[in-house]
């Protein structure tokens, strides 16, 4: 019979026996959330876009909506406008990113994520991590606790998701037509929906309190359904992560007049 042995390993932040390059992960994961943070940061306090016109008094970015305003508080007269916060002009996009902000942080994926990437604890598996008690959802992450919430608003975001990339098939005064646009905002909609579609806390919402499924019952397809796209949790988070970037990219070059959409409309 085959004796295992056990070697305790190396202490100290980041000291392992690993051989490969375990480091890489944590650090391309850092550096997606410092990029995401950062470029969000800076474009949630810039003139919003949908206020936008060109020289012709139309919207700068036709049919389109970015998902930095999406809802808009605002337009829905949910909140006042021209509000200012000192030098700074209250956007729709300060409005509304606590509730995506929140709902992606408290994400059990995000959390492995941030756990490793930034917080060092550990960094990845059989390394050394800082020297801290871990406290599981006490103190600040006691914020975790509150995920099903964000859960509850953030499928809120999802209608208006769905209806911004509806409506983006549609230019007022040109009628029917699709552009560029209309299928980055398709691409985000999507890649959000299957990553909310996934969620933890969905799967428990739509069949976690079962003992006992009824194979053909209603919920059961339901709870199949979400825990197959459950499966892929992980890609999806990255995936909607980087479509809402790179669509609130495009949707700002455009409306800069550095970029053309390419369209059925040929009207800007
Ligand atoms: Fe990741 Fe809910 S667990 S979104």
């Amino acid at each position: 019979m085959t004796q295992l042995t056990t070697v305790a390993p190396p202490e100290g932040f980041g000291a392992t026996m690993r051989r490969d390059i375990w480091w890489l992960r944590p650090t391309l994961i850092l550096a997606a959330f410092a990029t995401f943070l950062i470029y969000g940061t800076i474009c949630a306090f810039q003139e919003p876009l949908y206020t936008m016109k060109d020289a012709k008094g139309n919207p700068v970015l036709g049919p389109y909506v970015t998902p930095f305003e999406s809802p808009n508080l605002i337009e829905l007269g949910l909140a006042p406008a021209g509000v200012n916060l000192g030098p700074l002009l209250l956007t729709p996009a300060l409005l509304v990113l606590w509730a995506p902000g929140g709902f992606r942080f408290t994400c059990y994926f995000c959390r492995l994520a941030y756990h490793r990437s930034v917080l060092g604890d550990p960094p990845g598996c059989a390394v050394g991590e800082w020297k801290r008690t871990y406290r599981g959802e006490k103190g600040f992450f006691w914020i975790n606790n509150f995920h099903r919430y964000f859960l509850y608003v953030i499928l809120i975001f999802v209608v208006f998701h769905w209806i911004h990339f509806l409506l983006a098939f549609y230019y007022k005064g040109h009628g029917l037509g699709i552009g560029v646009g209309t299928l980055v905002t398709g691409f985000d909609t999507i890649a959000l929906t299957m990553y909310v579609g996934g969620c933890h806390s969905l799967r428990h919402l739509v069949g976690g309190r079962q003992n006992h499924f009824n194979q053909d019952s209603l919920t059961f397809k339901l709870w199949n359904f979400v825990s197959k796209i459950n499966a892929h949790h992980g890609l999806w988070f990255w995936l909607s992560l980087g479509s809402v970037m790179l669509a609130d990219m495009y949707m700002r070059l455009l409306a800069h007049g550095v970029i053309k959409d390419f369209n059925t409309w040929s009207s800007f």
